[in-house]
């Protein structure tokens, strides 16, 4: 069903579950808005609406306001921190990746870059719309032309008529990212200490492959930390958003309750006036049904959560104990690498019935690829295609292969890269369960024995030059969550 049918999600809340609500929010997310309750409830229910930028005309007011600011804040000096320089800095700067922190840190840098949008242009209902790369695999035409538009960044990699490729971002590959129930898995793992970092101690699916292969994929200053300075950054951004809303609300996944993540403050933004704000993770939960919405994203019509109001509140808060529990852990016992273009291939042994588990009917019993010391060139000239028990894939063989299991790619910056030690450059986590339990229905698959495929796939129309895939350890685990 196309997804511009599905109706935006539902009034969340009524007056007496606001008011319940609004006690238990926090002063900072009580200044979104202001005026008496009423008014608050008025301006919550008319919660601007995140649109998709395809069903928008390159004329549209929405598309305009934001060239407009865009213009604004690129004509300011870097010295004031609501400048485009300054803004893309803070990225630079405390950008958490590779860990659970990326999607709340994410989350909060959006909400107050559109509320320096709605100062600059004046537009105080402006919202940010989102480039839906799954319905519309290329860079969306207002941000073409040349350097009069300031939407367009002359430093990208692709043309206006490239498309991203569906391993990545296509109808089959978000279903299954938003069909993972564990949030380790879809929004990357705990980092070592507890505390957010440039490379954290795990990538899961939604960072490590829409993710990081978008900004692979385009390249240039999407390449690296300063890739808040292309335009597109924020609506690439807006759409993982999006994706988190339908993970988290509307498909009523939860979040975690580890309170290292819920009870963390992040100190990194600027509101609209150039002063420093410290969001609550806590708070970043709730902001999609108290400052925004969005237009339907995902590729499906969700299970619609059946919970609304200080329920759904509740829900949100609460998160759920959803750190991934690794059982055994089966090791390949050497390194890998491969050069870009071209496969490797590595026998996992198990022994006895050691995949089994995973291959049930219990959705909770995952078989996890943890891949350690993945040393990628940044910027990265192409990404990694797995498959399973399939020892002659190479970079033709396509996605609908039973055997494909799953994807990643890298992106980093080379300052990032060079302060992290050889092994813990970059620890990927791939769900190769539904492609195991495929094939186990089909009665081609050893329990015992795990044949893995690494693809090094360049990104169409570059040349990776001498560049390589190294992978220090690489095994395979049952895991629950
Ligand atoms: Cu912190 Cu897509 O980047």
């Amino acid at each position: 069903m196309p997804i511009e049918t599905r109706k935006p999600f539902a009034d969340l809340f009524s007056r007496r579950d606001f008011l319940a609500g609004a006690s238990a929010f926090t002063a900072l997310g009580m200044a979104f808005w202001s005026g008496g309750c009423e008014a608050c409830l008025t301006q919550i229910q008319n919660r601007p609406t995140r649109r998709n930028i395809a069903a928008l005309s390159p004329t549209d007011p929405i598309v305009t306001a934001y060239r407009a600011a865009v213009a604004a804040m690129k004509a300011l000096p870097a010295s004031n921190p609501i400048s485009w320089v300054a803004q893309a800095n803070i990225h630079n700067n405390s950008c958490p990746h590779g860990c659970w922190f990326f999607l709340p840190w994410h989350r909060a840098y959006l909400v107050y870059f559109e509320r320096i949008c709605r100062k600059v242009t004046g537009d105080s209902n402006f919202a940010l719309p989102y480039w839906n790369w799954t319905s519309s695999p290329s860079i969306p035409a207002p941000f073409w032309g040349d350097s009069s538009n300031a939407l367009f960044d002359g430093t990208r990699g692709v043309t206006a008529s490239d498309t991203a490729d569906p391993t990545w971002v296509g109808p089959a590959a978000i279903e299954s990212i938003l069909g993972n129930p564990s949030f380790t898995l879809f929004a990357s793992d705990k980092p070592p200490g507890g505390l957010p970092t440039h490379m954290g101690s795990g990538f899961g699916s939604l960072e490590g492959n829409p993710h990081n292969n978008i900004h692979g994929w385009i390249g240039g200053d999407m390449g690296n930390f300063m890739s808040p300075l292309d335009p597109i950054f924020w609506m690439h951004h807006n759409m993982l958003d999006c994706l988190w809303v339908d993970w988290n609300i509307n498909l009523g996944n939860s979040n975690t309750s580890d309170a290292s993540w819920s009870g963390y403050n992040i100190p990194d933004f600027v509101d609209e006036n150039g002063n420093p704000v410290t969001v609550p993770v806590i708070d970043t939960v709730l902001f999609p049904l108290f400052t925004y919405q969005f237009e339907p994203c995902s590729p499906n019509e969700p299970i619609t959560n059946k919970l609304t109001g200080a329920r759904l509140q509740q829900f949100l808060k609460a998160g759920a104990p959803s750190t991934l529990t690794f059982g055994e852990q089966h090791e390949a016992g050497r390194a890998v690498s491969a050069p870009a273009g071209q496969a490797v291939s590595v026998p996992i042994p198990g022994g006895s019935g050691a995949f089994q588990n995973a291959l049930g009917a219990d959705k909770r019993n995952r078989l996890v690829l943890t891949l350690e010391g993945v040393d990628i060139p940044t910027p990265s000239e192409f990404f990694v295609r797995v498959f399973l028990g399939k020892t002659d894939a190479n970079a033709g063989t396509p996605i609908d292969d039973p055997h494909y299991a799953g994807s990643f790619g890298v992106f980093s910056d080379p300052k990032a890269m060079a302060a992290m030690a050889g092994d813990h450059r970059g620890r990927y986590l791939v769900d190769i369960t539904e492609a195991a339990q495929r094939l186990n229905k089909a009665g081609s698959l050893s329990p015992d024995r795990m044949d893995l495929t690494l693809v090094a796939v360049p990104y169409a129309h570059r040349q990776p030059k001498d560049q390589a895939l190294t992978i220090q350890r690489v095994a395979l685990a049952t895991a629950r969550f």
